[in-house]
Order: structure tokens, then C-alpha cells, then sequence
């Protein structure tokens, strides 16, 4: 194989409800050497994030909808094997945004170079260190604006945002109460991660009852990453002048149709609650300071960090797929050869 070969993942179509390896291709593309500025990476790590379903449809919220047949893109940490930037070295770590292809030429101030906190630990990049754990801080720290002694309630907990939010909640004082899809989550929550109450909400029953019981003084802080059930729950449990930061709702990423929302939300009035969305694009600003807190946290082992990895961009697909059937325990990421 020539040193010029990518293997790429495009979208083949914008699927409709959820999506199947139909909708994708696995194309091998001839690239351009780099010119004068230019570099060839070759990617070492891609991550898969839910955001991704969004966009796929034609009219994404937030962001560019992806183009049909064309690689699919998003963050990736990769490694520079060929220089033509007086900027770059081969050999120079790089973060970049071109996920879903193993090569790829870009122009030199495209990528951003890092000096790896652990060389061994490139992941951590993608996930803790990276987009995720900054949109846990500045979800939680910014907008949930906890308090010591308050109960921070935290969806999708044992995932790459909800493991950050629930360890940064611990480091607030608070009293923390997480609900993910599996024992083995809730136990590594409860276990590993100092989380006072772990629930599956798989098996729990009612869950509003089961928050309820987990939360006997209310919640001050809900971390919505889910909606639909967990946000009714969320709004039967929370206190007066309680707030919510909404940072996804990934219970709804594949309808096909829209779901009626909570019967219960009249509650965000009588409970005068606060409910912000946010984007963590919106707040690049806090990286110096989430990362001046988030890296000594990991070295004094206050923050851990949980990933699946998934080898080969032939299962780059597989492993997006599975962020919807909770497939992945923490950060879900390809690892690229
Ligand atoms: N606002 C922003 O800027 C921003 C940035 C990054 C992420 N996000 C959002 O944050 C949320 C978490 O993202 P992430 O990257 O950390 O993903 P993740 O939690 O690592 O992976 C997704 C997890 O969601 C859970 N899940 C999937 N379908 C579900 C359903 N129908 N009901 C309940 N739980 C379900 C699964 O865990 P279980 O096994 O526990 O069910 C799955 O492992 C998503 O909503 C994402 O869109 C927002």
C-alpha cells in the first residue's frame, strides 16, 4: 500500500431511525502528497460521540450536516509521518478533526500539536482530556453550579461525559447519584468512581420511584445526557431553585419520529428550576482552566478514566452503533493501526 492511501468511512445515507452498517462505505482514496505547509497524519486513535448521529440528517441543529459520500469526520488523535510545515515533525502528536479515515493531508495550522500528558495514554484525548470531559466541566461547574452538600443526579453516568461530571460532583462535595444501563456500570460507578448511589435503570422498576428513593432530600443538579423517562424523573425529584444542565438527550437520537416529551413539565415552573442547554464548543475558553484542574486530578488519581476500545476503522461503524445500545463502559474509541 502506498505511503498515499487512506482508508476512509463515508455516509452512504442519511438514515432514517437507527442507523445500520448499510448506511456506511469503507473507501480506499488515493491522497495528494503534502505540499509546501502541508502534512501527512496518520491517525493513531478516532473517537465515536453520539453528536455524530445529528449529523447525519440533513437538517443537523447545531452543526454542518456530514456530506454523502464523503469521509465522515470528528476528533481523532493522530501522528505526523510526513512534513512539509516548518510547524510540524514527523513524530508530532496531533489532535485533529479528521476521525473516520487512518491518513489524511491537511494543512499544518489544521491540526493542533500536544505534548501527551502520557505518551501511553493518547486516548485520554478524546475522552477525559479532551471534548468530553471539557463539556462534563463546564456543564456541571458552569451551568449546574454545584454546591457542597447538594445531590447532583447524572443519566448516561458511566459514560465519557457522565464519569467526568460524576467525579468532578465528588470533588465539589457533593452527594452524587448516577443511572446507566448495567450492574457492572452501576458497580464500577459506586465502586470505583466514590458514586453514593448507583441505579440501573434497566431493572430498576419505576424510575422515578427509584430516584426518588436514591434522593430522600431532592436533587439540586440534574446532568441530562438521556431526556424522555429520565427527565420526568429528574423534574419529579428536583428541589426548588434547582438546575438543570442539558447537555444531550441521546434516548431520542434515532427517532424516526418525534416522542411525546414529560407529562411533568409544568414542575420546571411551580419548582422555579433553571434549565440551560449548552454546546461545549461554545466554551473553548474554559480548556485552560479545565485542564489546569483535570490533569493534576488524574495524577493524584481523584479522576479515573474507563474506556472501550475498539480496534480497526473496519469496526469504527460497529462500535458507533453500539454508544446506542450502551456497548461501550466509558469513553468509546477506535484504535487505529
Ligand atoms: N452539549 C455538548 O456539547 C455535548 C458534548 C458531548 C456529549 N454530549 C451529549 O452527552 C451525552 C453523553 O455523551 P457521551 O459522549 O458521554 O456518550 P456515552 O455516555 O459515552 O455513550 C452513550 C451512553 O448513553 C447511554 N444510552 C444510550 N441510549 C440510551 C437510552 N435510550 N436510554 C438511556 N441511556 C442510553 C448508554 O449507556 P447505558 O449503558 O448507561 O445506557 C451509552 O453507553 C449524549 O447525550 C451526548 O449527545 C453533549
Amino acid at each position: 500500500m502506498s505511503q498515499y492511501t487512506a482508508r476512509q468511512i463515508h455516509l452512504k445515507n442519511r438514515p432514517s431511525g437507527t442507523p445500520g452498517e448499510e448506511d456506511f462505505d469503507l473507501v480506499e482514496a488515493t491522497l495528494e502528497p503534502p505540499r509546501e505547509g502541508q502534512v501527512l497524519v496518520a491517525n493513531r486513535y478516532m473517537s465515536v460521540d453520539p453528536y455524530m448521529r445529528g449529523r447525519m440528517r440533513e437538517n443537523a441543529v447545531y452543526a454542518q450536516p456530514y456530506q454523502l459520500n464523503q469521509p465522515m469526520y470528528g476528533g481523532a488523535i493522530g501522528e505526523v509521518v510526513e512534513s512539509q510545515s516548518a510547524d510540524l515533525r514527523v513524530g508530532d502528536i496531533v489532535l485533529n478533526q479528521a476521525a473516520w479515515q487512518d491518513r489524511f493531508v491537511a494543512d499544518a495550522g489544521s491540526v493542533n500539536r500536544i505534548d501527551p500528558f502520557d505518551p501511553d495514554r493518547l486516548s485520554l484525548y478524546l475522552g477525559t482530556l479532551g471534548m468530553p470531559g471539557l463539556t462534563a466541566y463546564v456543564g456541571l461547574l458552569k451551568f449546574g453550579e454545584p454546591k457542597p452538600g447538594e445531590t447532583v443526579f447524572v443519566s448516561a453516568a458511566s459514560g465519557a461525559v457522565g464519569a467526568n461530571v460524576c467525579q468532578i460532583a465528588k470533588l465539589q462535595g457533593c452527594r452524587v447519584i448516577g443511572s446507566v444501563g448495567s450492574d457492572a456500570k452501576a458497580q464500577w460507578l459506586r465502586d470505583e468512581c466514590g458514586v453514593d448511589v448507583a441505579i440501573n435503570y434497566r431493572d430498576c422498576g419505576d424510575l422515578s420511584a427509584a430516584v426518588a428513593e436514591a434522593a430522600p432530600e431532592g436533587i439540586d443538579v440534574y446532568f441530562e445526557n438521556v431526556g424522555g423517562e429520565h427527565l420526568q424523573a429528574a423534574l419529579n425529584a428536583m428541589n426548588h431553585f434547582g438546575r438543570i444542565a442539558a447537555c444531550g438527550m441521546i434516548a431520542s437520537y434515532n427517532d424516526a419520529e418525534p416522542t411525546p416529551g414529560p407529562s411533568n413539565l409544568m414542575l420546571i415552573v411551580g419548582k422555579k428550576i433553571r434549565i440551560q442547554g449548552f454546546i461545549v464548543s461554545d466554551h473553548f475558553a474554559m480548556r485552560e482552566d479545565f485542564l489546569r484542574d483535570m490533569i493534576p486530578w488524574i495524577q493524584a488519581g481523584k479522576i479515573i478514566s474507563r474506556e472501550t476500545v475498539v480496534e480497526g476503522l473496519d469496526h469504527a461503524v460497529e462500535a458507533f452503533l453500539g454508544l446506542f445500545s450502551g456497548e461501550n463502559f466509558g469513553k468509546m474509541v477506535v484504535k487505529l493501526p
